[in-house]
Order: C-alpha cells, then structure tokens, then sequence
C-alpha cells in the first residue's frame, strides 16, 4: 500500500500544473497553454516517491515528449499507474473560458485501463441513478430513469452534452423527451464531476468525447459513486489498427465504472484552471496565488475541496479568507 498522504503530493501536482497554464488563460494558443501544463507536471511528479507508470497521457512517445504512455514517472518507491490530463480543455484555457482543470488519478498497478487515444460514446450519472441506466438504451429511456430516481420529472433534467455536429441527433433525442440541456465547448470530464455531485444542477452527461477523459472519468465516479458506460467509437482507418495491437477487438463492448477504473486505491485529483462549476480557477494578487482543489481517494472514502494560498516569501504578506 501506498502512503496514506500521497493523495498531498499529487495536490501539489496539479495546483504547479494549474498555475502555469493559468498564465496563458485567454493568450489564444491552446498548444502553448497545454505545453506549460504539461511540462510543470512532468518537474513537479520528479520529486514524488513513486516508482509510476503512466497509463493515460499525452499520446505516444513520438508525439509527445513527456508524459507519454510507458513513461515513468516519480523519484522510486511504492509501483502506481497514473493517468494524466495537464490540462483538460485546452481550447476553454486559451480563450478564458469556464471550467478548464489540470488533472491526475493514480491507482496500484493495473487499476486503471490502458485506453486508446479515440473518442468514447460515454453516459455519466450521479449516485442516485447508478445501475439504472443503460447506454444501449433510447435517450428517453434513461431520461425517464434518472428523473424517477431523482423523484422529479425529465422536464426538470439538465443534461450536458459537448456542442459538436456529431451529437446533432442525440440532442434532438434529449429536447424531444423534454429535458434542459447545456451545451459546452469542451471539457467532458469536468462536466462528468460535476454530474455526480449532488446539488450540481447537472444531472447526467451524454455523448462522445476522448477515451482517455472516460477513464478519467471513471476515476473520479469511483470516488464519488457515480457511474460511467462508455463505448469506443471508430473515427479513422487506423483506430481499427490501434485497438487491434491492444487486443481489443469487442467494439460493442460496454465499458463500466469498475472495468474503466478498476482499482482498489485510487486518488484523484484536480485543480481549476478557470472558474468552474465546482472549482475557482488559479487567482493571481499582488502577494501570491490562490488555488482550488478537488483531491478524492477511495481508500479511505475522503473527498476533500483544498482552498491554498501560495503566498509570497514576504514577511508582510497579508492572507484574505
Ligand atoms: P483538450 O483538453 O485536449 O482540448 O480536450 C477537451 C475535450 O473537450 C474533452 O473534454 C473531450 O473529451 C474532447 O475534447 C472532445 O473531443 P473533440 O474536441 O475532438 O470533440
């Protein structure tokens, strides 16, 4: 077993990630903001004492420098697969715009699934409508589910969907059978949190986004019992050709919770990078910086909201609340 406060270490992780990104918020260059992102991380996971793997990166060795799938990360110690995501919306970063977050999961070796770079039908819901829906099913079918274990009717559903041509129909689908919808931009995985949070406003997420956010997804389900079903969806030639060296060959497959994010101990952890439906994003004064941060472990079952002031080396500083 790991350390029982690593869960700190990747705190401190993602805030240095949060705060270099949140430098270039509104610079209109998301490859630039992405870049910072992941480059402090990559410093940052040096001094951390775990011998890790990472499992969910930036891509492959070729295309990324760092953080790229098989690399390891951590100074040596306790063996842990990790899953990043520096920066998650890297459009939403370069334009200012709400809920972009840096972010990382880890869990003992293997407890956490090794997915394609390709994009995944996903259905995210909270607590309340966990085993009761089905990605398989009709929209309305799981509408009218999680209404009745929400005791309300589907008119007073909000559903997030990413704003993308290819979700043309499944919208239609959601406004016929009645329920609220919001459109984002981008950033499903924080739309997913959001969603398995009681009192969010936000009751489910539904259509395709990246795989690599699924299981990032599933991560943080596993700590709040929510629920992920995902399927990988083929986009191009050579995803058949990716899948197939990675032994999948079950494209109906139906990807649980449990199956995405299988592990014992999982931490997960996210700072906000812009403001956000959970989380202020990164506040630069005068004295220092502020940060905000969701760090979630399973075991134990702790979900903590992290409020820091990194404060200037000045004995004059002066702290707010
Ligand atoms: P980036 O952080 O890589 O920009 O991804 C943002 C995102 O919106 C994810 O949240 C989502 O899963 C995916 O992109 C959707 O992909 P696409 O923009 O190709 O529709």
């Amino acid at each position: 077993m790991h350390r029982d406060d690593l869960f700190l270490e990747f705190v401190r992780v993602v805030e240095k990630a949060a705060m270099a990104c949140a430098r270039t918020m509104g610079q209109g260059d998301r490859k630039y903001s992405d870049q910072v992102a992941v480059e402090s991380m990559r410093q940052e996971m040096e001094s951390v004492d775990i011998d890790g793997t990472i499992v969910i990166g930036e891509g492959e060795r070729d295309e990324a420098p760092m953080l790229f799938i098989g690399e390891k990360v951590g100074k040596g110690g306790f063996p842990v697969d990790i899953a990043v995501d520096p920066l998650e919306g890297t459009n939403l970063c370069a334009t200012g715009a709400n809920n972009a977050i840096a972010v990382i999961a880890a869990s003992e070796k293997g407890g956490l699934l090794n997915a394609p770079d390709i994009y995944m039908d996903k259905l995210v819901v909270g607590p309340s409508s966990r085993g009761l829906v089905d990605i398989n099913a009709p929209v309305e079918q799981n509408l009218k589910a999680i209404a009745g274990a929400l005791d309300r009717k589907v008119q007073d559903l909000v559903v997030i969907v990413l704003d993308r041509p290819r979700h043309e129909k499944l919208i239609a689908d959601i406004r016929k059978a009645g329920a609220r919808i919001r459109l984002i931009g981008d950033g499903d995985l924080s739309a997913g949190i959001t969603a398995a949070v009681v009192g969010s406003g936000v009751h489910a997420v539904m259509g395709t986004g990246g795989a690599p956010e699924g299981v990032l997804t599933a991560a943080a389900m596993r700590c709040l019992n929510g629920e992920i079903q995902g399927k990988l969806v083929l986009t191009k030639p050579a995803d058949k050709d990716r899948l197939k060296k990675m032994g999948i060959d079950d494209l109906d497959r139906v990807y649980k919770t449990e199956e995405l994010a299988p592990g014992k101990s999982i931490i997960f952890a996210c700072s906000g990078v812009t403001d956000g439906a959970l989380l202020r994003g990164v506040r630069f004064f005068g004295e220092g910086t502020r940060t905000h941060t969701l760090v979630m472990t399973t075991m134990p079952h702790q979900v903590r909201f992290i409020d820091t002031i990194h404060a200037k080396d000045d004995p004059d500083v002066k702290i707010r609340f």
